[in-house]
């Protein structure tokens, strides 16, 4: 059961590229200006620990390629990685203001549809994930998921393809369509339309449409 929370919980969701890291930085100034007290924890923890070093032994392709490994798997990997954080978690959603996440449960749930062969092996997933995450291993829900929307064509431009995952345009494209499904369908998640025709908006811009949902 989760410890008393004072914090806000804010996850930031979106493909790679798409401007999360790059919002958070904004955000991060914006509160600390206001003297509020804020806390990032960035998943996964590449490189770092014994699960975020598995998820990149993963994400080079060392369990077979990652695009196609089996998505309950590949899963727990990620969700290990953010359980060997918790009670750090839990730390700080009873001491600070504000707890942000770059990157967390939904990551999971996008990233894994495109392994899935059916909507409904999708849904029930998702449930597993949902009861696994939350409820079996008490890591906490966020109190909203902000998805940065991106046209695929900009976002392609911007990643680097350092990974198994942005080398793979395919891939991306089908994660990106999983994340707009799930930021339409869960009541927690906010949709920030960060683009403009093939391009995006400009970084301040989109942080005025993150504030304005956040309501700072
Ligand atoms: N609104 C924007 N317009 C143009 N480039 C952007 C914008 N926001 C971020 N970038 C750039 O795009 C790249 C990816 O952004 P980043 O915030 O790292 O995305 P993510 O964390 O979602 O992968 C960075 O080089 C960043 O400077
Ligand atoms: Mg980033």
């Amino acid at each position: 059961m989760e410890k008393t929370r004072k914090a806000k919980l804010v996850v930031f969701e979106g493909i790679d590229g798409s401007g999360k890291s790059t919002q958070i930085k904004y955000l991060e100034n914006y509160l600390k200006e206001k003297g509020v007290n804020f806390c990032l924890f960035k998943f996964p923890r590449h490189g770092r620990e014994r699960f975020g070093k598995l998820v990149d032994a993963y994400l080079k392709g060392e369990f077979g390629d990652p695009t196609r490994l089996n998505a309950y798997f590949s899963s727990l990997l990620y969700t290990a990685d953010r359980f060997e954080e918790k009670t750090a978690i839990e730390d700080a959603l009873r001491e600070r203001d504000w707890v942000v996440m770059d990157r967390y449960v939904g990551s999971n749930l996008a990233h894994q549809r495109v392994k899935l062969k059916s909507e409904a092996q999708w849904k029930e997933y998702m449930k597993w994930m949902d009861d696994l995450e939350y409820k079996k291993l008490g890591l906490p829900r966020p109190d909203v998921v902000l998805y940065f929307k991106v046209p695929f064509e900009a976002a392609k431009k911007i990643i680097r393809g350092e990974d198994g995952h942005e080398r793979n345009l395919n891939y991306l494209r089908r994660v990106k369509e999983a994340y707009e499904a799930i930021a339409k369908s869960k009541k927690e998640w906010q949709i920030i339309e960060s683009g403009k025709g093939h391009g995006m908006l400009s970084r301040e811009e989109i942080f005025e449409k993150v504030k304005q949902v956040l309501n700072i």
